[in-house]
């Protein structure tokens, strides 16, 4: 049986064939694991949280899969917003796809900033 159900769809002008995304945080820390979801059959990908600097984040054991999940306090580990700003521009549209760009200051005037440059 053929099936016709589209998972098209769109936010304000951005066009998603589908909007299966990875979450925010999830796989995105690098430009590597970025490329393989823009890669992958998601319908674009989205950028680990960023901060105005680089960010080692909370020291291990930071995460724990669990039974019925997981749970973490991973401290926002991150390159720093020129790192997934330079990704979003080199990437946006490869495969026709959208890269969302998250950012997580950890101040208003952080979160300022950082639009600034976006
Ligand atoms: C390892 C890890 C890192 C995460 N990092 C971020 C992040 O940088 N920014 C963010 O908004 N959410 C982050 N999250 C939260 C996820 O995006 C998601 O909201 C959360 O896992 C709950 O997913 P659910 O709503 O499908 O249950 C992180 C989650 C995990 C497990």
């Amino acid at each position: 049986m053929q099936n016709n159900i589209s998972l098209a769809s769109h936010i304000g002008d951005y066009q998603f064939d589908n909007l299966l995304l990875n979450a925010a945080g999830v796989r995105c820390s690098t430009t590597d694991e970025l490329n393989k979801t823009l890669d992958s059959m998601a319908g674009g990908c989205v950028t680990k949280s960023a901060t105005p600097e680089e960010r080692a984040g909370n020291e291990s054991p930071r995460m724990k899969a669990l039974p019925l999940g997981s749970i973490n306090s991973m401290g926002l580990p991150n390159h720093g917003i020129d790192y997934y700003l330079k990704f979003a521009e080199e990437n946006q549209g490869k495969n026709g796809k959208q890269v969302i760009l998250s950012i997580a200051g950890l101040s208003i005037d952080q979160n300022i900033e950082m639009l600034k440059k976006v």
